[in-house]
């Protein structure tokens, strides 16, 4: 099983936390995904996405274009299996975290299927995003070998 961490993001953290997951588990690359193009997504690799939210509650602009891409190419993606973990700032009170819920609505609407739980890190808290992230690459990793057994 090969593993792709995707990551859209606006000022670095996501593609930071995406490198760190992708260094700590075997068989992982990172990839930002305005360098992947929304026909490439296969259904023989596992996603981890991470994004970020910017402006109002609007994807980051590395985001951006792979969400162009998927609503005008409108890749068949069943089959597809991907988990999301969204970066915010809880301070954002209105639109908290809405970058990572566009991107898998995005994707979700293709047919692509979700898996683990939608992983969070807010900002405002204090935890660590790389403890945060990898640890919930773990978990959700955990789940898809569970699933696929
Ligand atoms: C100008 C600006 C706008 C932001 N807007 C939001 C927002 O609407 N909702 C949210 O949850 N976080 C928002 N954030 C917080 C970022 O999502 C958060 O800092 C995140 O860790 C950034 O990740 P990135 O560096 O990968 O883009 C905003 C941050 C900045 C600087």
């Amino acid at each position: 099983m090969s593993i792709d961490v995707l990551y859209g993001t606006e000022s670095g953290n996501a593609e930071m936390a995406a490198e760190e997951i992708a260094a700590a588990v075997a068989d992982a690359r990172s990839l930002d995904l305005q360098d992947l193009d929304p026909d490439d997504l296969s259904a023989s690799t596992v996603y981890l996405v991470l994004c970020s939210t910017y402006g109002d509650g609007e994807l980051p602009a590395s985001a951006q274009p792979f969400v162009d891409g998927l609503q005008a190419q409108k890749p068949d993606l069943t089959g597809v299996r991907y988990a999301i973990f969204g970066l915010g700032d809880s301070s954002y009170a209105e639109s908290y975290s809405l970058g990572g819920n566009r991107l898998a609505e995005c994707l979700d609407a293709l047919g692509a299927e979700r898996f683990g739980d939608f992983g969070r890190h807010d900002a405002s808290s204090s935890e660590d995003l790389v403890a945060s992230a990898i640890a919930w690459a773990r978990a959700v990793l955990a789940d898809a070998a569970v699933a696929a057994a």
